[in-house]
């Protein structure tokens, strides 16, 4: 009778599973806590083998599917891929390896760009896999709308390092930027397509508006990840109504550099992170 009965209503109580390659996927789990402050979250970021962004697809599927299984576990009721990598590269697999709805980077980062766009032109930006695996240029149905990818490796140890608004962030995101306006000068829509790139989002709105001579709409994955978790959970995986915080459970396959990475991307302090291995 109770087995039945778990089966028809999960425990609104199980935590959200979020995990990424290391430390960016926080800035999901910062948007999820804004947007579902309740919610209990279980994160592991995979820094014993971070970066995804150089590997190869199939490498990709295999650690993603292994942080996947970490999480379930732990008895999560959804799953956040925050690793624009893992979701451009394996969210199939990951689909089809979990009982619970698995919600990915991608596609509602697109949809964002398909809103916020006024003439079609979306420019993608984020690491060589993402962007080889053509992932965006599929979410966003081109050619209806008209994509422009390039992957900007530099971003993500200048998001790292901190180096987030000086000098060096200008002249990489002007090299970088300048590049996406040769390929297509009529670009309006810029999708942060990295789970690292929020953190440079002022220096790219920037940049790209002085090359453009016109303001830019830049979409962050992030906060659409958000929005998805939350509209997964009105649809089935049954939300946490509690009034009370929801706890914070960080877990990192290395921890080397942690406490100095980590609050940079969550936006406050993490208590801690358990070693974990996968
Ligand atoms: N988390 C990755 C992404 O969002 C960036 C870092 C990496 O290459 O692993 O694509």
């Amino acid at each position: 009778m109770d087995m039945d009965m778990d089966m028809a209503a999960p425990d609104p109580r199980r935590p959200i599973g979020v995990f990424d390659s290391g430390v960016g996927g926080l800035t999901v789990v910062r948007a999820l806590r804004a947007r579902l402050p309740g919610e209990d979250v279980v994160y592991l970021g995979d820094t014993a083998r971070v970066p995804y962004g150089s590997k190869s697809p199939r490498t990709v599927e295999r650690y993603a599917l292994a942080c996947q299984a970490f999480l379930l576990a732990r008895g999560v009721k959804l799953v956040l891929i925050a690793c624009n990598t893992a979701s451009a590269n394996a969210l199939p697999a990951l689909r089809a390896a979990s009982p619970v709805p698995v919600i990915g980077a991608v596609e509602p980062g697109a949809a964002s760009a398909r809103a916020a766009t006024r003439n079609g032109h979306v420019a993608v930006i984020g690491t060589l896999g993402t962007v080889r695996s053509g992932a965006y240029e599929q979410a966003l149905a081109a050619p209806e709308v008209y994509v422009t990818a390039l992957a900007c490796p530099l971003f993500v140890p200048l998001a790292e390092e901190g180096w987030t608004g000086d000098e060096v962030a200008r002249v990489v995101a002007r090299r970088y930027l300048a590049e996406l306006f040769v390929r297509d000068p009529a670009i309006d829509t810029i999708v942060l397509g990295c789970t690292h790139y929020p953190l440079l989002r002022e220096v790219i709105a920037r940049t790209a508006a002085e090359l453009a001579g016109r303001e830019l709409a830049i979409v962050d994955s992030a906060t659409a990840m958000a929005e998805a978790a939350a509209a997964a959970l009105g649809g089935g995986a049954h939300p946490n109504l509690r009034a009370a915080p929801g706890r914070l459970a960080c877990h990192a396959t290395d921890i080397s550099r942690l406490d100095e990475l980590a609050p940079r991307f969550l936006g406050e302090p993490v208590s801690s992170f358990e070693l974990v291995d996968l």
